[in-house]
């Protein structure tokens, strides 16, 4: 379905990320997987791309937050793949705290990775796109931003700024047949949760269970192939935010 087309995924080796490559991948797609430091991760995700569906799958290591490092990476790509069709910005990081107490530099970190570095990518990757003349931006976004939640401020702007930046872009590039969606994940099983223990709002979850990477997967080849639709966020939250 996805055969000849080229994915770049921000944060794939592991997490929401790397079940997003898997996804993308086992419908025919040429992957990209930008990591942060992991590259054993990356690379036995690419590994498991080629082996399983027999794609191309490059590894490429890039902090999403810098700019030119950013643009150096999109540059590889086209070099390694000839183009690129699909864009997911998943890279995300957390760093969670009252206000009354957060340090500057958590307010910046979180937004520099989840706001900028969906901006540099999509800044960097429009060029290809339209010579491609197509494209397809998924954005990671989160209830947090849509509802916002106690102890992250700064989370919540990034990804409430996220939704801002897709329905611009998606109506700055809709004429060059470029859309742009957003994914508005609810409460998913990953180390970034993991990290913060039982989650208290468990029971606040009509579906009554945390979701799962591949849910948020099935969202993304729903929004891959959704040709009609373009600045849409779509919540994957077990009914959390409705
Ligand atoms: P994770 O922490 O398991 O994975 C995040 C990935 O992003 C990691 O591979 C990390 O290395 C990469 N990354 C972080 N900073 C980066 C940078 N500056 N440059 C390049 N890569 C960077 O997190 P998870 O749970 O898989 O989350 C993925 C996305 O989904 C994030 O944007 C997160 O905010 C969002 N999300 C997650 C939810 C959850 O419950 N797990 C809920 C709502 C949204």
């Amino acid at each position: 379905m996805l055969k000849g087309k080229v994915a770049i995924v921000t944060g794939g080796s592991r997490g929401i990320g790397k079940a997003i490559v898997y996804k993308l991948a086992s419908m025919g797609a040429d992957v990209a997987v930008i990591y942060a430091g992991n590259a054993a991760a990356a690379e036995a995700v690419c590994k498991e791309c080629a082996e399983t569906y027999g794609v191309t799958a490059r590894s490429y290591c890039c902090n999403v937050a810098d700019f030119s490092d950013a643009k150096q990476t999109v540059t590889a790509i086209k070099k390694d793949f000839g183009g690129a069709h699909i864009l997911v910005n998943n890279a995300g990081i957390t760093r969670d705290g009252l206000i009354a107490m957060m340090p500057e530099d958590d307010f910046d970190a979180v937004i520099a990775t989840n706001l900028k570095g969906t901006f540099n990518m999509i800044r960097h990757c429009t060029g290809l796109f339209m010579r491609a003349k197509e494209g397809c931006i998924i954005n990671i976004s989160s209830v947090s931003g849509l509802m916002g939640n106690a102890g992250q401020v700064n989370y919540a702007a990034s990804k409430a700024g996220v939704v801002g930046i897709t329905k611009s872009v998606a109506k700055e590039l809709a004429a060059k047949n470029i859309r742009c969606n957003a994914i508005a994940p609810g409460f998913i099983q990953t180390d970034m949760t993991g990290a913060q223990g039982e989650n208290p709002l468990l029971d606040m979850i009509p579906l009554g269970r945390m979701g799962r990477p591949d849910d948020i997967a099935d969202a993304a080849a729903y929004l891959v192939t959704a040709n009609y639709v373009t600045g849409e966020v779509l919540r994957v939250d077990g009914g959390i935010a409705m």
